[in-house]
């Protein structure tokens, strides 16, 4: 592949993203998760360090590799691993996207030893985590943040409503129940929506070049902040 066209669309910049799932213990043996594969986080990592960006990417339990070497990877397991790890590396960078599928809830209790099958039912109670993005956008000075919705109805109007309530410079709208979009798959759709509020769609598309456009739109918006 021949980046040499595009390359120096983010160089100097700085990006940290997060991507794929989290896992929150019940016991030694079992786990609450999602499908977040982790795709669409490592399609940005990999094309903002080909576009010259320095690429810090947080990834939570995936089965994905990545093959520019100049990623900085850090693995994490829990949303509040990965809380940490956001929040240490924030003040130092400049574009910041949430592509990470955070649990919002763990168990109130993890069980030193493997819970036991009884006759009757499970409960298991718990206990919200904590909202990293939110949390970044109470502390955000200059950087660019971006996070992503992910909704199954009214996907419009949930989307923007987080753009306002975590005071995000931009919104990435998933439409997870649209074909050829969301967790697994190597395909997205996608819709960008910046504090305009004016919704710009990306088309079915590899996420990979989903990455790449998304990544035009976010340095667009910082040059235009930055007149
Ligand atoms: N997010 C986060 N920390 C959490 C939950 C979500 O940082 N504990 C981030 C995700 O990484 C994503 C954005 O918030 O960038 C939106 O996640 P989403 O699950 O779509 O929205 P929520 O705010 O969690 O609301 P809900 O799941 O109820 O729709
Ligand atoms: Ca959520």
């Amino acid at each position: 592949r021949n980046h040499q066209a595009s390359n120096s669309l983010l160089t100097g910049r700085k990006v940290l993203i997060s991507a794929g799932p989290t896992r929150e213990k019940i016991d030694p043996v079992r786990f609450f998760t999602n499908h977040s594969s982790g795709k669409m986080g490592f399609a940005l990592a990999e094309a903002a360090a080909d576009f010259g960006a320095e690429v810090t990417l947080v990834a939570g339990p995936v089965k994905l590799e990545l093959s520019n070497k100049q990623i900085h990877r850090i693995d994490v397991v829990t949303a509040a691993e990965m809380y940490d790890v956001m929040h240490k590396h924030f003040p130092n960078n400049d574009i910041v996207i949430k592509a990470a599928a955070v649990a919002d809830y763990r168990p109130k209790l993890v069980h030193d030893e493997k819970m036991k099958k009884g006759q009757g039912n499970w409960q298991i109670e718990m206990e919200r985590t904590q909202d990293i993005l939110q949390s970044l956008g109470e502390k955000k000075t200059l950087q660019f943040l971006v996070g992503f919705a992910a909704e199954t109805t009214n996907p419009l109007e949930y989307g923007i409503g987080k753009l306002a309530k975590k005071n995000l410079d931009a919104v990435v709208i998933n439409n997870v129940s649209a074909e050829g979009a969301g967790f697994d798959g190597d395909t997205n759709i996608v819709t960008y929506v910046n504090k305009s509020l004016h919704p710009e769609e990306i088309e079915l598309a590899s996420k990979r070049v989903v990455a790449e456009r998304l990544l035009k739109f976010i340095e667009r918006d910082i040059k235009d902040e930055a007149k």
